[in-house]
């Protein structure tokens, strides 16, 4: 049967920029649709396609587009405009890049769920839904924060914790707030439409789709199944709906609903295929219905439960023949030093920033996919490790052999190579790509692309380029050269390395396809396929007997360790550096009876600090903060918690001194200021993202008061303090 791949990665969010997370998962996939195109059936190339798509819907688009004036398909069209740099940067080819605000997204959605309808698998019922009655519309659960049920931490999403992971109703929050207006949610009724998860047949099904061989990682069976119960008992009935005012497609006879993002978000895949076909000229309907059709997608461990739970049961009960066809490959996260990449301690990488650095995209690609197994693990990124591993593979092993052969071929043999090779280079080149138990490398590391395996195809391509460097180092081309008795050594020799290199560089495409394309301009191939690596049909070796080949340019670059230096973003500061408490943050006790009261003038105010130049002064970033929340501090009597919007799409979370002076609720609200550069500060009672400004006498005696800065009325959250 011959393979239709259809290829997809998880849709992202249409209301930011690609972080790495995005490239690390792209990369991935790229690699596997690359080496999927490489590979012939029957007369021609493998039929690949590979498609994706914003994830425009749901209220945090709807909140940012609003914020900024616009509607939400502008705030949109301007996102998605910014997605081909990065794309393009690191050489991700998608096909297609759509929206799921589609009409092809507006007619498989509802179509779906049409048919989930017709068979009875939904529901509507009465459900009491968070409100926020100052803004006037529910709030969907990232829109509400308070205190974990299960760990007491302050400040968590109203659908999962981000310290203990548990996942929860909104409604089990303790002390639940509005992100907008930090009101207080009040519960209103809505009818709510429901997906029943919960029904039988679901369970029945699910049970044997996750199990049918092939379909997903063991690992992933397991979790999942946990994840139905005994007898599907765990199964819950999901919530498909959203009220007005919701930027979403609309659901059918149900006026003032629309569909959760989460919902339409997958179908999104088959609306960017079909978008995709309408340009090209293939038919949706049959290329799904083909036997040989499979869709082979790639999503982070995050959004398992939307993939694995409600998309197939969706898809099964709504009759879609995508539902026999789809596998699902899940990956872990991509962590710095072993932990989560965090701006803040000065680990986050941005890809923009990698590659406006001039770093080589396909150092990334390497890097991570000598690091990728076919397993739900994370990925961890250390700066040394990359400098090492690119070093050493990509320039040690792989760009040195053709650096120190490719220039004799032009300077001593007019470009052509040797169109013959002795019975020594022929058994080199064999045990190169014949592993000692007479297997071909090639077969085991297209296995290994195949499967995922592509830190296992690294290794081994890599001791294809140990041998190959083994050969000249023995044969030190660079010393027959100054023999003119030894020229058809020499030829030999060059030959053979450069018949390696290009096998080497084919096997590498997948990885490093810009590198692979100027090695083929530079060996006179038109596009490389794998099967030029069929060692058994001898097709390797003569394919290069007697060629001329073009010049040879420097492939890639060593990376400079400095460049690392320069990726992190984030405070200059180390990780975990202290941050200078100089106003009334809480101390720990020893430096706080290590203080001395400062030095006063003869007027009774603190002696200024010795002068700064303006640079001092414009290394310190001071913004106008709103306090949206504010709070007491369990077991302090010195501190408040206060959270703060500084306008940068997220709140910090920052403690304060100032116990003594406010009240909560009278700060609630209010404009302040913040330095906001300054390196956070773990606290017994959690991390201070900042600290806000406060004024205090020398004498703290005398006048213990401290008074918070409050700017005059028109600045905003965000503003810079110059
Ligand atoms: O988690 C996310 O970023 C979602 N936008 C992924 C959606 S994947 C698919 F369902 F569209
Ligand atoms: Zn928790």
């Amino acid at each position: 049967m011959t393979r239709k791949l259809f290829v997809t990665t998880a849709l992202p969010y249409a209301n930011a920029a690609f972080h790495i997370g995005h490239m690390m998962e792209y990369i991935q996939a790229d690699i596997w649709v690359r080496f999927q195109r490489m590979q012939r059936d029957g007369d021609g190339l493998r039929e690949v396609h590979f498609v994706g798509a914003d994830d425009t819907h749901g209220t945090p688009i709807m909140i940012a587009a609003e914020k900024e004036g616009i509607t939400p398909q502008e705030f949109v069209a301007k996102i998605a405009a910014g997605r081909a740099q990065y794309l393009d940067g690191f050489h991700i080819a998608f096909d297609n890049w759509y929206s799921t605000d589609s009409p092809e997204n507006v007619e498989l959605s509802q179509g779906i769920y049409r048919k989930l309808r017709d068979v009875g698998l939904i529901q509507t019922k009465v459900v009491p839904r968070f409100y926020d009655p100052v803004k006037g519309m529910f709030l969907a659960d990232r829109n509400i924060k308070g205190e974990c049920p299960v760990c007491h931490s302050k400040d968590q999403y109203g659908d999962n914790c981000e310290v203990c992971g548990a996942a929860y109703q909104p409604t089990e929050l303790i002390n639940p707030f509005s992100v907008f207006t930090n009101a207080t949610p009040v519960l209103k009724d809505s009818e709510q439409y429901f997906f029943k998860l919960s029904d039988p047949r679901c369970f029945q099904f699910l049970k044997d789709w996750l199990n049918t061989p092939g379909r997903l990682q063991p690992e992933m069976v397991n979790k999942v199944s946990e994840w139905l119960g005994e007898n599907g008992e765990k199964l819950a009935d999901w919530d498909i709906s959203r009220d007005a005012p919701y930027f979403g497609i609309p659901i059918p006879d149900a006026p003032g609903k629309f569909f959760y993002v989460w919902l339409d978000a997958p179908v999104g895949y088959l609306a960017s295929l079909k978008n995709y076909f309408g340009k090209i000229g293939v038919d949706f309907d049959s290329f799904l219905r083909d036997p040989g059709t499979e869709q082979i997608h790639f999503i982070g461990k995050d959004i398992v439960s939307f993939h694995l739970l409600f998309w197939p049961a969706m898809l099964k009960f709504a009759d879609h023949p995508v539902i026999d066809k789809l596998k699902v490959n899940v990956h872990g996260h991509l962590t710095v030093n072993n932990e989560k990449m965090s701006k803040s301690r000065g680990t986050g990488i941005s890809p923009l920033r990698y590659l406006n650095l001039g770093m080589n995209p396909e150092w990334l690609r390497y890097y991570i996919a000598f690091k990728l197994n076919s397993k739900v693990e994370d990925l961890d990124f250390t700066g040394e490790d990359f400098v090492a591993r690119v070093n050493s593979d990509l320039i040690g092993k792989y760009v040195n052999i053709a650096s120190r052969c490719a220039g004799f071929i032009a300077k001593k043999f007019d470009g052509k190579l040797a169109a013959g090779l002795s019975g020594t280079a022929q058994a080199w080149i064999k045990r190169a790509l014949v592993t000692p138990e007479g297997v071909e490398r090639q077969a085991n590391i297209a296995a290994n692309f195949e499967a995922r395996e592509y830190g296992k195809a690294l290794r081994e391509i890599m001791e294809i380029a140990d041998i190959t460097n083994q050969y000249v180092d023995e044969n030190k081309p660079w010393i027959l050269a100054k023999d003119d008795a030894k020229l058809a050594e020499l030829h030999d020799v060059c030959t053979t390395a450069l018949i390696l290199f290009r096998q080497l560089s084919i096997l590498l495409s997948p990885v490093l396809p810009g590198v692979a394309a100027n090695v083929a301009r530079f060996l006179n191939d038109d596009k490389f396929v794998w099967s030029d690596t069929d060692v058994a049909s001898g097709v390797v070796a003569g394919a290069m007997l007697g060629r001329t080949i073009g010049a040879y340019d420097h492939l890639m670059k060593r990376v400079e360790p400095k460049m690392i230096e320069d990726l992190f973003e984030g405070p200059a500061q180390a990780a975990g550096a202290a941050a200078a408490p100089a106003v009334k943050a809480e101390k720990p006790a020893k430096a706080k009876a290590a203080a001395a009261a400062p030095a006063v003038t003869e007027t009774g105010i603190e002696v200024l600090a010795p002068e700064i130049s303006i640079d001092d002064f414009v290394k310190v970033d001071l913004r106008i903060a709103k306090i949206v929340n504010c709070e007491h501090v369990e077991g302090s009597d010195k501190l408040l918690r206060l959270t703060l919007d500084v306008g940068e799409g997220r709140h910090r979370n920052v403690f304060s001194g100032i116990k003594s002076m406010y009240q909560p609720e009278d700060l609630v609200g209010k404009l302040t200021v913040l330095v906001a550069n300054l390196a956070p500060r773990k606290m017994k009672f959690g991390v201070s993202e900042g600290m806000v400004l406060a004024a205090s006498a020398a004498d703290e005696k005398a006048n213990p008061g401290i008074y918070i800065l409050n700017p005059w009325p028109g600045a905003e959250p965000g503003m810079r303090i110059r």
